[in-house]
């Protein structure tokens, strides 16, 4: 087990005696070791082939009597249809309280979720601060707690991600991937889940917008079968020979006031088809989307046959319930 934010692998109690956390949430990519990870995506994958079996799929009841909190302070589509449907399909079901009630000054988050934990077992959180999801999973003791997104990290995309690569490679163990643009939420998840499974990463990106030096760190502790994490500032040299390459936008949800300066900055990393051309002849492309298509991608990528965005995002919802079985199955 991993030692991580949420502390699923150290077990680490919170300084005030406060709940463990381990194996209840799943705020980041370091909650799973390796194996879980593994697991995570046998599952998935099983989920998928199942769905057509409706009512009679062995996990349609997984969540019976369960109610989960979809509690998102920024937009979502893609992340929040899947949890919803997730969670019906696995026979439980939610509420939405909404994000000034929930995730504003009203209260604190502390006792937003030691009172929801009195009637609800889940909570899926999309905010701002990683320490916000945090802080709200250490004040209970039992709710399962998922981070659907902070300005750090995004593990569900991750999740999918890699659910992804493995349907197209079989073992993902030994390819590479570039990630061309800003070192973000997304950036982060996908480098920790992909060198965990042995597949080796190129970030590239404008000076200073590199995956931060702790990534790195995690990376080194965590990376299996000789799989590396590699920062450049060249998107060609970060994407010549590569299986596949993935961008996001350039502009993340919260930092809008700065999208002038970064369209001008990330102008060199459009991904097009001069790019993709640097790329291995069968390499995919990969957006977790919403996409800002003429900024960080061109139509002609992202619309053309080496794109599996859909792929992702299909994968969204077997990923998230194959999350939400390993989280409840206790
Ligand atoms: N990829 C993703 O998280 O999409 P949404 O923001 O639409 O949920
Ligand atoms: N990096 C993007 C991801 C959206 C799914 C954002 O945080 O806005």
């Amino acid at each position: 087990m991993m030692e991580s934010a949420s502390g699923r692998g150290g077990g680490r109690q919170a300084a005030d005696g406060a709940a463990n956390l381990a194996g209840r949430c799943f705020l980041s990519v370091l909650d799973f070791n390796p194996d879980d990870l593994e697991h995570h995506l046998a599952l998935a994958a099983t989920l998928k082939q199942d769905r057509r079996l409706g009512r009679e799929a062995a996990t349609s009841a997984a969540l019976q009597g369960t109610y989960v909190a979809i509690l998102f302070e920024k937009p979502s589509l893609r992340t929040r249809s899947t949890f919803e449907i997730a969670i019906r399909e696995l026979g439980g079901d939610f509420i939405d309280p909404s994000a000034d009630v929930a995730l504003g000054t009203r209260e604190s988050l502390a006792d937003v979720g030691r009172s929801l934990e009195r009637w609800v077992e889940g909570a899926v959180v999309r905010t701002f601060d990683q320490a916000r999801i945090v802080d709200l999973a250490m004040a209970t003791s039992e709710l399962r707690v998922i981070n659907a997104l902070s300005n750090d990290e995004h593990p569900c995309q991750a999740l999918a991600d890699c659910l992804t690569l493995q349907e197209r490679w079989g073992t993902p163990q030994g390819r590479r991937v570039a990630y061309v643009g800003d070192g973000n939420n997304v950036a982060r998840s996908f480098a920790q889940a992909a060198t965990m499974l042995g597949i080796t990463v190129h970030v590239a990106s404008p000076e200073g917008f590199g995956l931060p030096d702790a990534v790195a760190a995690d990376v080194e502790r965590i990376a299996r079968h000789g799989a590396e994490l590699v920062q450049f500032t060249d998107p060609i040299a970060a994407v010549r020979g590569v299986d596949a390459v993935y961008t996001d936008v350039w502009t993340s949800m919260g930092r809008e006031a700065e999208q002038a300066e970064r369209n001008r900055l990330f102008a060199p990393y459009q991904v097009n088809d001069r790019l993709m051309a640097q790329a291995g002849p069968d390499a995919c492309f990969m957006h977790c989307l919403p996409a800002h298509r003429g900024e960080e991608v061109t139509d002609s990528v992202i619309d053309g046959p080496t794109s599996v965005v859909f792929e992702q995002a299909e994968n969204r919802l077997h990923s998230g319930k194959a999350l939400l079985v390993m989280l409840f199955e206790d």
